[in-house]
């Protein structure tokens, strides 16, 4: 990585929970590897009255609870810190714009970062429209001596109109090139890795279609709760905070097509195609595709813990699903007919993220089984997302013994044993990567507008008709019977993490 690029980093929202627990971390683990452009200035701006000093002694704290290395040393600490500046104001008020300009253009004075500016906004959604049109109609925007970017954390509007409300107002302000809409799943190792497996292996891009896939799951599985978003999480569910953003990425990088060169543009071309390439979800067949739930109280790891309905901030009647799972048809040459059924929930057994692929089984069976219903398990190959991130293909071998008895056995890549090390938090990569102007693991907006449309039917079936039985799972369990009966209908079963 160059580490020749003097950048300011304003972050709107510096005394929200984002910049606490994954920003600053990020960018102190990026400081002490030393792979973050110096000099730099990181700006935060919240409506909180607080000093520099005040700022800085919170990131140190911030750092020590999250950070994935710590301080080895103060001096190393204050020599990070002393580039951290807070300018209090509230981002809907205009009259802050003129003051953090000119508070910007003094600190790079006194810094010499020159003029590339990062401006991050991690405010609660509906003040975005508000910063961007405040920046543009104060001149922030424009690219002087350095350049200009905007990275916009999700949800990027809230259905297909909101959206694109939002691209409208973000395009009236910034070129696309300038418009970072981070997915944060996309920094993840893991998710990277996807596609060196797929396009840096001679072996399994030949399988990786129609021919040999009987089906995918993408499964992305928390045992968290909400943890004190309850009034966020009411507004979004978990169609909208997980699926049209982290899950529906995960199925682009799966069903993509190897992009002509591994840059933002073919990166993302190819990614759009495949949301463009789903069958559209028809209205009335909602039911058919779609599953929804909510948790109850229940136990996790022997800990009894409370319903949704019971968390703070949310509704005694609340209609807001905490499990979804989707069945998904890519209508082109290399997917059609197999089906992509994605899940994710809320208080589930475990935290586990993974991708499914099952393959067919063998043509012909030429091991003859005492027992019909002791099949063969056809081929599977798992990519662990997280935790204990690795990939793992399951096979049949032979049992020792007289006899030939078949059992599925496992070649099992571990990224811990195989590196060593752990890897960096998805927040270092991207936003490195915004620092270095590479938009590759960033969203585009033709990629979100998308996004909504292939989810827009069951949103909208969602919303409408009558309250749905909720809760209808018990928290620490796997989410509503339906989930199960709806793959088990296709003669499948979800695999158990
Ligand atoms: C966020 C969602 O985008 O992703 C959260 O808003 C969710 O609800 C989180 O918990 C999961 O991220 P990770 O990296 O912990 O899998």
């Amino acid at each position: 990585m160059p580490s020749d690029e003097p950048f300011a980093l304003i972050i709107f929202g510096a005394s929200g929970d984002l910049t606490k627990r994954k920003l600053v971390p990020a960018l102190w683990s990026l400081f002490q590897g030393r792979v973050l452009p110096e000099p730099f200035v990181i700006l935060g701006v919240a409506r909180s009255e607080m000093s520099d000093e005040d700022f800085r002694r919170r990131m140190r704290e911030a750092v020590g609870e999250f950070a994935r290395v710590q301080p080895p040393a103060a001096h190393v600490w204050e020599r990070f810190a002393s580039s951290l500046f807070y300018c209090p104001g509230d981002p809907a008020d205009a009259a802050l714009y003129d003051r953090l300009g000119a508070r910007l253009r003094q600190l790079e004075t006194d810094k010499g970062t020159g003029g590339n500016r990062l401006f991050y906004c991690s405010t609660p959604p509906s003040l975005y429209p508000a910063i961007v049109t405040r920046m543009g109609a104060s001149g922030l925007q424009r690219e002087g001596n350095g350049w200009t970017r905007v990275i916009i954390e999700k949800p990027f509007g809230r259905d297909v109109s909101s959206a694109r409300e939002l691209n409208r107002i973000v395009s009236r302000v910034f070129t696309e090139d300038q418009v970072y809409r981070i997915d944060h799943y996309l920094g993840k190792e893991t998710v990277q890795n996807l596609l060196v497996f797929r396009f840096a292996n001679g072996i399994f891009e030949p399988l990786w279609n129609r021919n040999h896939v009987n089906h995918v799951q993408i499964t992305v599985a928390e045992s968290l709760g909400v943890e004190g978003r309850g009034a966020y999480y009411e507004e979004a569910g978990a169609l909208r905070d997980m699926i049209q953003n982290h899950i529906l990425q995960l199925l682009c990088l799966v069903a993509m097509e190897p992009p002509v060169s591994f840059d933002a543009d073919p990166v993302r071309d190819e990614k759009t195609k495949v949301l463009r390439a789903i069958r559209p979800i028809p209205p009335d067949g909602v039911d058919e595709v779609a599953v929804r739930g909510q948790y109850g109280p229940g136990f996790l790891e022997a800990h009894r813990v409370p319903g949704y309905r019971a968390e703070k901030g949310v509704a005694p009647d609340s209609r807001a699903e905490t499990f979804a799972a989707l069945k998904l048809f890519i209508d082109n040459w290399r997917w059609a007919g197999v089906p992509f059924y994605l899940r994710t929930g809320k208080r589930l057994p475990k935290r586990a993220s993974e991708i499914a692929i099952q393959f067919w089984g063998t043509p012909h069976l030429l091991f003859r089984r005492p027992d019909p219903a002791d099949r063969i398990d056809p081929n599977l190959l798992v990519v662990r997302i997280q935790p204990d991130e690795g990939i793992a293909l399951t096979f049949g071998a032979k049992l020792p013994g007289p006899e030939i008895n078949i059992r599925p056995v496992t070649m099992d890549f571990r990224y811990g044993a195989s590196f060593g090390a752990e890897p960096p938090e998805a927040y270092e990569r991207l936003l490195l990567d915004a620092i270095h102007g590479d938009a590759t693991l960033y969203a585009r907006s033709d990629w979100v507008d998308a996004a909504w449309q292939v989810l827009t039917p069951v949103l909208e079936a969602w919303g409408a008709g009558p309250a749905p039985k909720f809760p209808n799972y018990e928290a620490g369990t796997w989410g509503p019977a339906e989930a199960d009966a709806f793959v088990e209908r296709d003669g499948r079963r979800w695999h158990r993490p």
